[in-house]
């Protein structure tokens, strides 16, 4: 059965424009998500190595792992029936070029790189990535 939770990021990029509260809002208000954890935080280099280590070996990994560490973030965990299928679907495809209308990436991305958001992109990855950011009392489902 799909799982309930899922994880997200919004991008350096993104906060520095000012997007982190309307994206926010879209994902509660439009989207149907909770948030029932929430931090702005950056991570350090060695964090943003961990975190992307399944994306080590391909060829923009160290583009994104400087990018992400570049500034500030806003993580979150999200809660909604089939929370990571349907929040991916939500914020549309990686290249915001090819994203649909109406989508996060489509309105508020940048490029392929610095495409506003991040999604889990299975329920195992939604808990390990939720657990790399909040303690299990720093959620409130
Ligand atoms: P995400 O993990 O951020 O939710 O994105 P995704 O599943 O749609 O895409 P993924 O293949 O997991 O790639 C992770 C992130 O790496 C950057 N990327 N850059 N320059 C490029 O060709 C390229 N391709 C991917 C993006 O920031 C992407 O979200
Ligand atoms: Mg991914």
């Amino acid at each position: 059965m799909a799982g309930n939770r899922t994880f997200t990021m919004i991008k350096p990029t993104a906060v520095a424009k000012g997007f982190a509260g309307p994206i926010l809002a879209k994902m509660v208000s439009e989207g149907g998500f909770k948030i029932v954890a929430m931090k702005m935080t950056q991570l350090t280099k060695e964090a943003a190595q961990q975190f992307y280590a399944v994306h080590a070996e391909r060829p923009f990994y160290g583009e994104l792992v400087d990018f992400m560490c570049s500034g500030p973030i806003v993580a979150a965990v999200l809660e909604k029936d089939n929370a990571m299928q349907s929040f991916r679907d939500f914020i549309g495809a990686t290249n915001p070029a090819e994203a649909a209308e109406g989508t996060i990436r489509k309105m508020y991305g940048t490029s392929i790189g610095e495409n506003a958001v991040h999604g889990s992109d299975s329920d195992e990855n939604a808990a390990i990535e939720s657990a790399f950011h909040f303690a299990g009392t720093d959620i409130f489902g």
